[in-house]
């Protein structure tokens, strides 16, 4: 029996199924490459791009049954009987048991000859309740304990879009106006003060003129909060030793109020070039990028913003979950000790050192810092966020949030001091 309070299918209700009729044809195409592997964001802009007639509510019933066949195929495989069932029928099982159709609507919309049978019991696991691969479902369970279920919930509905406001440009209050006077209306964050929800329908940001003047980046809320557990002033010397792309750089930058040194280093040549772009949007100026791993540096702060398995952010794709590599899951907490490691080593005597993740995985959070705490002299822990972060998101003294908790996208965080002398 399911504990969760928390319904997944309820947002299901609001989709305007009828205007599958006739497409049911497109929809089987499309869900057979899903279903076979292909990641459902970029099949199914191919088959928009290639039916672009399709009205609105066509091309949003068909983004909807694509994403969530492609999401509960374990619980819809179940519900028929046989995981290798024809695609039609996973359409079927979909519209008629998770979307609440009538089966006659069902049948018309997903193409099968006539209504087919279903089990009628409730899925026996959490893996097959919350379609998950089964070792996920038992890492899950592992991490989480009863909880697991209200998590494992929420990973089945997509997360908010939030924006992070750029304060190089603007202020969240002129910000939220100036996205009203664009048509997209947005809410104020409850955890960073940073943060704007984006209310109702997905909208086209990409299209807007706030985006392209630099006033704002899409980043989740509980990322927001890693950046601000660096608590960069302006004039220091930052290092951000795992940038990608700039996510965190651009915020930094912006706490820094483009007076100090702030150093990007990521193996990814191309991230970086990508960050350079966006910190010219953006109006971040300070930004020195390293192409190679920096030596000799003594930051004041350094943020280890590691590479991880990124089990919290499994919601923000439907097929996720399916791509994993449960043994590559192993190799990481070495990788992340060595950052670790070396991003201690250029961190000055008083100095911050963050060590910040996107998964729910003990082994690549607290064990990689307990660890390092054990066999590198000079650091300790430090309370997160104290004085301005939400006790909430405080789990044994590491910063720790989480879908089902807060809303936001998982995440750990660990704020190390080294000490002087
Ligand atoms: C979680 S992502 C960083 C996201 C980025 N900080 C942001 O906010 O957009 C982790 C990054 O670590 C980089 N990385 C992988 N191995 C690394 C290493 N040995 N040293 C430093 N960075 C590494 C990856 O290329 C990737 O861009």
């Amino acid at each position: 029996m399911s504990t969760s309070c928390f319904d997944p299918l309820s947002r299901l209700r609001s989709v305007p199924w009828s205007a599958l009729h006739g497409l049911a044809p497109v929809a089987a195409q499309a869900l057979s490459l899903v279903l076979s592997g292909q990641p459902a964001e970029r099949v199914l802009d191919r088959t928009l791009r290639a039916h672009r007639s399709l009205s609105r509510d066509q091309r949003q019933a068909l983004a909807e049954a694509v994403f969530n066949v492609g999401l509960w195929r374990r619980r819809l495989g179940f519900l028929l009987g046989d995981p290798e069932s024809p695609v039609p029928a996973f359409l079927y099982a979909f519209l008629h048991r998770l979307a609440g159709l009538p089966a006659g609507e069902a049948v018309r919309l997903s193409g099968v000859q006539a209504p087919l049978a279903l089990v009628s019991e409730e899925p026996p696991s959490l893996a097959l309740r919350w379609s998950l691969p089964d070792w996920l479902a038992e890492h899950f369970i592992r991490e989480f304990g009863p909880a697991a279920e209200d998590f494992c919930a929420h990973l089945n509905v997509p997360g908010p879009i939030t924006l992070r406001v750029n304060r190089l440009r603007t202020t969240r209050e002129a910000l939220g106006e100036r996205l009203r006077s664009e048509g997209v209306e947005t809410r104020p964050g409850a955890l960073s003060p940073l943060a704007l929800h984006i209310v109702g329908p997905r909208p086209n940001l990409y299209g807007l003129d706030s985006l392209r003047e630099g006033l704002f980046e899409v980043q989740d809320e509980g990322s927001q909060l890693l950046g601000l557990l660096v608590e960069a002033r302006p004039g220091e010397t930052v290092l951000d030793l795992c940038s990608g792309a700039g996510g965190k750089t651009l915020q930094l930058g912006a706490a820094m109020e483009n007076r100090g040194r702030l150093l990007a280093y990521d193996p990814d040549a191309e991230r970086l070039d990508r960050l350079l772009q966006r910190c010219s949007r953006a109006g971040v100026s300070i930004v020195q990028v390293l192409r190679a791993p920096p030596e000799g540096v003594l930051a004041d702060r350094v943020l280890v913003d590691a590479p991880c398995s990124e089990l919290g952010s499994l919601r923000r794709g439907p097929d996720l979950r399916f791509r994993l590599d449960p043994a590559s899951l192993s190799a990481l907490p070495r990788v992340q000790r060595d950052i670790l490691e070396r991003a201690g080593r250029l961190v000055r005597p008083g100095g911050r050192l963050v060590y910040a993740t996107c998964t729910v995985n003990r082994a690549e959070n607290e064990e990689v810092v307990l660890g390092f705490l054990r066999e590198v002299p000079g650091f300790r822990l430090v309370p997160p966020g104290a004085g301005w972060l939400d006790p909430s998101c405080v789990r044994e003294g590491f910063l720790f949030c989480a879908p089902h908790l807060h809303g936001t996208d998982g995440f750990f965080a660990a704020v190390l001091e080294r000490v002087v002398g």
